[in-house]
Order: structure tokens, then C-alpha cells, then sequence
């Protein structure tokens, strides 16, 4: 069943009932101001940090579920309505939710009135503009009353959801003529502010969310101003501030009226702060009066409808820009429509906010992720590479300088978070990839010189070359009895903890440290992981490219060696006779094993032991793919692991705590789906390949949205497993590291277009039905066409390249560097 349809030559998706099965949002906002907006305009807005600089409030967890948001309230003649149909929940005569890229318009209609908000957040600008178009589509005149309403959060939206003795007291406000300034704690120890505002007079305004709601006991769909079809003019003083205005609208038959809303955020320099006058007609409680400079020029940016245009189309023109970098044309529309739009489109969400805040992230648990941002990138970089670059820094920087890695930072401070800590066995191996694919995207080779500190070195000079040197033997020196890396508190699977053994509610399975081996430096010095180990192989050759490229043949060599001997290692002590184990308990029992009860596979480890070559000489490649395809494969996607664990076992911690199918125990992470699907190309199989991906791809799952719950446009981080009693249900959509490694999956290994040190390989591993495919590739400054001809039906197979007419030995196009266009014609067979 269908919510709604991909409209592709808009870049939209449009959702055609308010009654989703989960809200379906979208994301406003690409450098400093964000908005998360529902397909009923709930949501929220911060400034850089969802959790230190929140904008408006949102209750997470709420019943019903998504309430909350930026509203728009109209009392036509008693029937009371929003364009959204949230909160009033009236049913309307007409809806649609339109989300495209960096907007969302909403429209409703009742009774002969029509409502069209369309809501983004214009190209460097720190604000939210609504425009709103109201049309009378009746034969008979119309006078209605019309609200606005947005409620504020006291900036730190941990501290506002649970310091109340002292958050009740604080609120502030001042009012000038049709803007509504939120300026709590302003006088103090802050120099910023929030505004909300229109560009038309007003009939009226609240600011008490109390007094707009009319009492404590009414909830957003019952405000009783609204109800009144008139505001209250209530002035916040401590308890909720909100901003709502209030406008008396009177439209002929045919006639249309446009207000523009604009929810902005400023800064000032602290000496700065305070106007020296107070403006006549300003209402404020205060003996103080907030420079309004900055919202004063904000709001005139975008005050006209002519101003909107012009800002909605820069946006558009942005987008534009950024998805014809990478453009396919397949004979699979849904593969269009994820490659071209989509996909890239949730790379970048997933680029600007890592995993902090999205309807299942509540913007105060976590920051940046240090593996999370580093695999971001694979699937960003093409788009903005020097914001690609500036972000590499800014990661290294939280690093030690013995390699290890603060697991997260916070993005306003940019430094590492020391709640909780480092040890985390992956780490520091991403940045050797994502550095990688920076240089493979650009052959900008002298980021390897940028001046990069150490979060323990502040002061010290050191180079981005070094960060990966340490990152590198950060695994090689810590290593196990098996010379596997120590799994240490958790590799890429957050749930695998072997050194917890936590018996405790509440201790977190990433952070506490078990007494056991508190000596020991935190983590067991038993415990390996066999996916660290493949990894370490798979990303190893690029750090050897790297230093080869410096004619560091010496430490290339060194490196090499090591790469070999971890890979001897593993098929010595790691291959099952079918796959690859998982890991070594802090026992030195096997996981991962046929030996095991439950958990006797695990998917993470074999993509990568396969791309390694590991044991490919003795079939150890086929048989593990055909071990994921029969014991991990099932009419949703690859579960992780199998069987399900039934029952806790604390050597192995939080990942036997979920409920079979769910998240980690055996539910289909679809990150590490990516992972086979790249395994799968690479091995020639496009026909396994394709089939896994088609099963993830968002795109694919629009049918069945009944069943997937969450949003067809975008990835989600889980889907229930086979083991789960919601079978194929959707969650924790938007921000996973999938958005980023299906994007490589498909555009790198499946359609095989795939940036390289030396040039552009070409190389697909595609279904042996497809005749070809064409591709548009903008590649460090030139234009590359591509023409892929597939007579012979094969899956994979370069059996002729030419460049411009001229034959080319291997797949790999070489760099041109003439800022033209050039043509290319691969001949599979
Ligand atoms: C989740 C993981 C997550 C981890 C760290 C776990 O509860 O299952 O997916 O990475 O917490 O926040
Ligand atoms: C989500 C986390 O953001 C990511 O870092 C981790 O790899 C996966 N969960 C798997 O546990």
C-alpha cells in the first residue's frame, strides 16, 4: 500500500494523506540552521547543535506522537483547521505534503479555502521561512481568523526538558510591531536570539503558551484563542514563552493573500548586545533592549514574495547543481530515482548532522560520530569536497595521539566527548578511508600536509599523514592471541561489548568498564574482532596507495607486510570452513561460529574479508557469500546475525539484550547490507548484488509502506528481521551510515563508477538483463559521459574502454584535466 508517489521531475516526494504510518519528514537547512519538518509540519529547528542551541520545543516520546511543531491555526465561521490537519486533526476537503530538496509545502483546503505553506531554509541564511497563500476558492466572500504558533525551547534541550524548578522562572520575550524576539537568559551569559515574525500588521499575539492555549489543561489542538477567533496579546514572563501572531483575514471570491513567516536566529558580538534606545512601541518587561540589527536585515531578505522566489529558486539551482555531479540513467526508474535524487540527497542530511537529531535521534544523545562521520563522507564527498575536507580536520582533531579516538564530539564545541570516552576497536580505520576517498575524489594529495592537531596535543604540529599513520597502527599494535585486533569495548557493531559482562540495569554497554579489567587499561586483552581484522585489510591498500604515492617505498612495504600478515592470520584463525567468525570472547571462545549455539553468523566480518581476498585462493570468497545468502537472506534484507539469541549472554553484552529480529540481534542492518552488496559486485555476481539492494532500497519498499512503516525516500538504520514479529517494519530512519554506503554501493560497485588515486575506474557488476546504462560523472573538473553497452548479457566484465574514441588498457579512465567533457564507451563481455 502507497502514501503517496515519487514526483521525479520535481525531486519530490508527495504524500497524499496526512495519516502516514509513521510521520514522514524532512530536513530544511544545509550549513548553520536546521529543521526537521513532518508531512503534518511537526518538527523542530536548532542552530548547529541540536542539543546546545535548540530552537523550538519538541517532545519526543509524546502521545500522539508527532505533536509539536510550527502551526498555522484558521477559524473559518467555527470550523477550525490547520493546513496540515495537525493539530486540529478537522478532516480536510484537499491535502498534499510536498517534500523536495531542502522544502517542504504543505496544502490543505476546507470548505472553499485553500492553504499552501511552503517551508525552507534559503541558502546561507539561519532561519526558517513559511510562506503562506491563502486563496478563497468559494463563490461567497470569507472572513476568518488566522494563527501562527511556535514554542520556544530554552536553547539547551536537555536542560529544557528536565531542569524545571529553574526553566519555569526564566522565559523572556520582547515584542516589536509584528516580530516576536525569544531572549531568555539573553541579559546574562548569552548573545543570541530567536525571532518570529511576519511581514504584514497584526490584529493581535501570544506569547504565554498557557494563555494561548487558554488553559493547562488544552493541549495544541485545542487553543482556545483559536477557538475565541482572536488572541489574547499575553506577554510571556518565566513558565513557556511562545510566539504565536494572530491576523483577522478577509478575502473576496477568487482573492489570495500572502504572509511570509520567518523564524530566524542571530548572534551578537558581545559588545554589541543591547540597542541604546528603547524604540517606541516596544514591549518588553525589561530595563534592557536586544540589538535587533541583525533580524532587522534578516527579515528583510525575505519579506516579499519576489524575495521567497528568489530564495527558493537559489535553492532549487543548489540542488541542481550538487545531483549533476553524479547522474545515471538505468533501465530501473527506482535506481534513477535513488542514485539521482534521493540517495545523494539523504548523504547530505546524513553528512551535516551524523546521527544527532532526527524523529528517533533526540538531538541530545549523541554529537558527531567519529565512525559514523568518517563513512558519511564516502557518500558526501563528490558533492562539496572542500566542506568534505574542513570536516576530516575537524575529526582528526578529537583523535589521540596513539591513534585512539574520542568517540564523538559535540559539533558547537568541536571537541571530543568525554562522557563517553574512546576505545571504540573501528575508529580510527574509517579515517584512513575517508581520507582516502577525499584524495580519490579530488587528488587533492596535500591535505596529507594540513596542520592537524591532537585532541592530547593541542599546540603541537602535526600533519594529516601522521593521523593516518597512527590510525593504522593504532590496530597493528593492539593486537590479540590470535594477532587479531582487540575488540575492545565495541567495534563497528555498538552492541558486541565482550569486555562488559554488565549485570547491572542502566551501566551502558559502550562505557562502563568492568572491574574485571579495570588493570588491564578498561577492555579484555583476549577478546578479538574478526571484523576489525577485515577491515584493517580492506582499508589497508589505501593507506599503503597513499604512502607509495609519497615514495615511501620503505613504510609502504613495512604496511604491506602487515596487511599480509593479518590476513594470514585470519584465515588461520578466523575461517569457519563456510565464513568468517565474528569474534574472540574475552573467554577466547569462538563467536560466530558453526560450534555456537546461537549466533553461529554474523554478517559484518565477510564483506570485507571477501573484497580483502582473504582465502580467495582456497574459495573462502564464494562460500562465504553463498553462507550470507543461505543462512542471512530473507524476503526483507540480510539479517546480521543467526540464529537470534533467545537469551542474554553477558559475555557477548547489549547485543543479546534485543528481542530477536530487532536491531543488532538479528535484525536487517541495512548499513552492512551495503557491505554484501559491495562484496557481491566485486565478486562479478551483479544478479546477488542487485537482488539484496533492491530489497533495501527505499524506493523499492514504496509498495509495501504499510508494512515498511517509514519513509520510501530514505533509508533506514533497521528493518525488522526475520525473527521479528514485525517482519519488514521500518525504524530509525534518516540518519544511518546506509545513506552513505548504499550510495557507494550502488554508484561504485554495482554501477561501477569509482573514483581511484589515477583516474576514474569503470567497471559495473550490473544484472545481466540490463542492455546498459549511461552516466554523467563530473570528475576533478571534468565532464565524463558514459556509455555502458551490455549485448552479451553478463553481469560484469570490461571488455572494451574507449576515451574520446581511444582505446584504453584496463578500467580506469585517465584523469584528463582539461575542464572538458569527454566521452566514454565501455563494451561489457
Ligand atoms: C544501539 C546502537 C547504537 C548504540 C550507541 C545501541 O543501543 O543499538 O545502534 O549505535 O546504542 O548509541
Ligand atoms: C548505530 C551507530 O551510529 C553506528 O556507529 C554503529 O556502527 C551501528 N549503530 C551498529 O551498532
Amino acid at each position: 500500500m502507497k502514501f503517496g508517489y515519487f514526483d521525479d521531475s520535481r525531486k519530490e516526494y508527495v504524500i497524499n494523506t496526512p495519516r502516514t504510518p509513521y510521520p514522514w519528514i524532512n530536513y530544511l537547512g544545509n550549513q548553520g540552521f536546521f529543521s526537521l519538518i513532518s508531512n503534518t509540519a511537526g518538527g523542530y529547528s536548532f542552530y548547529m547543535d541540536a542539543r546546545l542551541r535548540r530552537i523550538t520545543r519538541y517532545r519526543y516520546n509524546n502521545v500522539p506522537l508527532d505533536m509539536g511543531g510550527r502551526y498555522f491555526y484558521i477559524n473559518d465561521n467555527g470550523t477550525i483547521w490547520n493546513p496540515g490537519w495537525s493539530p486540529v486533526k478537522t478532516d480536510l476537503d484537499e491535502y498534499e505534503c510536498r517534500h523536495g530538496m531542502g522544502y517542504t509545502i504543505i496544502k490543505g483546503k476546507k470548505n472553499g479555502l485553500k492553504a499552501e505553506v511552503t517551508f525552507f531554509v534559503p541558502q546561507n541564511y539561519d532561519g526558517e521561512v513559511q510562506q503562506v497563500v491563502l486563496t478563497n476558492d468559494s463563490a461567497e466572500a470569507k472572513e476568518f481568523s488566522f494563527f501562527s504558533i511556535a514554542e520556544w525551547c530554552l536553547w539547551d534541550a536537555q536542560d529544557d526538558c528536565t531542569n524545571f524548578q529553574r526553566n519555569f522562572s526564566t522565559g523572556r520575550v520582547e515584542i516589536e510591531g509584528s516580530t516576536i524576539y525569544h531572549v531568555t537568559e539573553y541579559r546574562d551569559r548569552r548573545n543570541h536570539y530567536a525571532f518570529y515574525t511576519v511581514n504584514d500588521e497584526i490584529d493581535g499575539y501570544d506569547t504565554d503558551r498557557d494563555a494561548f492555549l487558554g488553559s493547562i489543561y488544552n493541549g495544541w489542538d485545542n487553543p482556545e484563542t483559536v477557538k475565541a477567533g482572536k488572541a489574547s496579546d499575553s506577554f510571556a514572563d518565566g513558565w513557556s514563552p511562545v510566539a504565536s501572531h494572530y491576523k483577522k483575514i478577509t478575502l473576496a471570491p477568487g482573492e489570495s493573500k500572502t504572509l511570509i513567516f520567518i523564524l530566524g536566529y542571530a548572534e551578537n558580538p558581545q559588545d554589541k548586545k543591547f540597542a541604546a534606545e528603547k524604540p517606541e512601541g516596544l514591549l518588553t518587561r525589561e530595563k534592557w533592549v536586544l540589538n535587533k540589527e541583525k533580524a532587522y536585515a534578516m527579515i528583510d531578505k525575505y519579506n516579499t514574495p519576489e524575495k521567497v522566489a528568489a530564495g527558493l529558486a537559489e535553492l532549487k539551482d543548489t540542488w541542481d547543481k550538487l545531483l549533476s555531479i553524479f547522474k545515471v540513467d538505468t533501465p530501473d526508474d527506482k535506481v534513477n530515482r535513488m542514485v539521482n535524487i534521493w540517495n545523494q540527497y539523504q548523504c547530505m542530511v546524513t553528512f551535516n548532522l551524523s546521527r544527532s537529531a532526527s524523529y528517533f535521534e533526540s538531538g541530545i544523545g549523541r554529537g558527531m560520530g567519529f565512525r559514523d562521520s568518517n563513512q558519511d563522507i564516502l557518500g558526501f564527498v563528490h558533492q562539496i569536497p572542500e566542506r568534505a575536507r574542513e570536516r576530516l580536520i575537524d575529526i582528526a582533531s578529537t583523535q589521540l595521539s596513539d591513534g585512539g579516538c574520542y568517540h564523538q564530539y559535540q559539533p558547537l564545541t568541536k571537541k571530543g566527548n568525554a562522557d563517553i570516552g574512546g576505545d571504540f576497536s573501528d575508529d580510527p580505520l574509517w579515517m584512513i578511508l575517508s581520507v582516502a576517498a577525499y584524495i580519490k575524489e579530488t587528488g587533492d594529495w596535500s591535505i596529507l600536509d594540513a596542520n592537524v592537531p591532537f585532541d592530547d596535543d593541542p599546540e603541537g604540529k602535526h600533519t594529516m599523514l601522521e593521523h593516518l599513520d597512527v590510525s593504522f597502527y593504532h590496530i597493528v599494535n593492539n593486537l590479540g592471541p590470535h594477532g587479531l585486533p582487540l575488540a575492545m569495548r565495541a567495534d563497528w557493531n555498538d552492541c558486541i561489548n565482550l569486555s562488559c559482562f554488565s549485570d547491572t540495569p542502566g551501566e551502558s554497554f559502550q562505557t562502563y568498564t568492568n572491574p574485571k579489567f579495570k588493570a588491564e587499561g578498561g577492555y579484555s586483552k583476549i577478546a578479538e574482532s574478526v571484523f576489525v581484522a577485515a577491515l584493517f585489510t580492506y582499508t589497508g591498500p589505501a593507506y599503503v596507495g597513499i604512502l607509495e604515492h609519497l615514495g615511501k617505498a620503505d613504510e609502504a612495504a613495512k604496511a604491506q607486510a602487515e596487511i599480509d600478515k593479518m590476513k594470514k592470520n585470519t584465515m588461520e584463525s578466523a575461517f569457519d570452513g563456510d565464513w568468517f567468525l565474528r569474534a574472540y570472547d574475552a573467554n577466547g571462545e569462538k563467536m560466530g561460529s558453526k560450534e555456537c549455539e546461537e549466533g553461529k553468523i554474523f554478517i559484518e566480518p565477510q564483506g570485507f574479508a571477501v573484497m580483502s581476498e582473504i582465502g580467495k585462493e582456497e574459495g573462502a570468497d564464494i562460500k562465504t557469500l553463498n553462507a550470507i545468502d543461505k543462512y542471512l537472506n530473507c524476503e526483507y534484507g540480510l539479517v546480521l546475525n543467526n540464529p537470534a539469541f533467545t537469551k542474554y549472554y553477558i559475555q557477548y553484552g547489549e547485543i543479546s539484550t534485543y528481542p530477536g529480529g530487532y536491531k543488532e540481534n538479528a535484525g536487517i542492518f541495512t548499513h552492512n547490507n551495503a557491505w554484501i552488496i559491495c562484496a557481491e559486485a566485486y565478486a562479478g555476481r551483479g544478479e546477488k548484488a542487485f537482488e539484496y539492494y533492491s530489497k533495501i532500497a527505499p524506493a523499492f519498499t514504496e509498495e509495501t509502506s504499510d508494512i515498511h512503516k517509514t519513509e520510501p525516500y530514505v533509508y533506514g538504520q533497521m528493518i525488522g528481521g526475520k525473527d521479528a514479529k514485525n517482519f519488514g517494519q521500518g525504524k530509525n530512519s534518516w540518519l544511518t551510515g546506509t545513506a552513505a554506503w548504499n550510495m557507494v554501493a550502488i554508484s561504485q560497485y554495482i554501477l561501477g563508477v569509482k573514483p581511484e588515486f589515477d583516474g576514474l575506474r569503470v567497471d559495473p557488476s550490473i544484472p545481466a538483463a540490463w542492455d546498459g546504462f549511461t552516466a554523467t560523472r563530473q570528475f576533478r573538473g571534468d565532464t565524463y559521459e558514459i556509455t555502458i553497452k551490455n549485448p552479451d548479457h553478463v553481469n560484469k566484465g570490461v571488455k572494451k574502454l574507449t576515451v574520446d574514441g581511444v582505446d584504453v588498457e584496463g578500467c580506469i579512465v585517465p584523469v584528463a584535466g582539461d575542464g572538458n567533457t569527454h566521452k566514454v564507451e565501455v563494451l561489457l563481455g
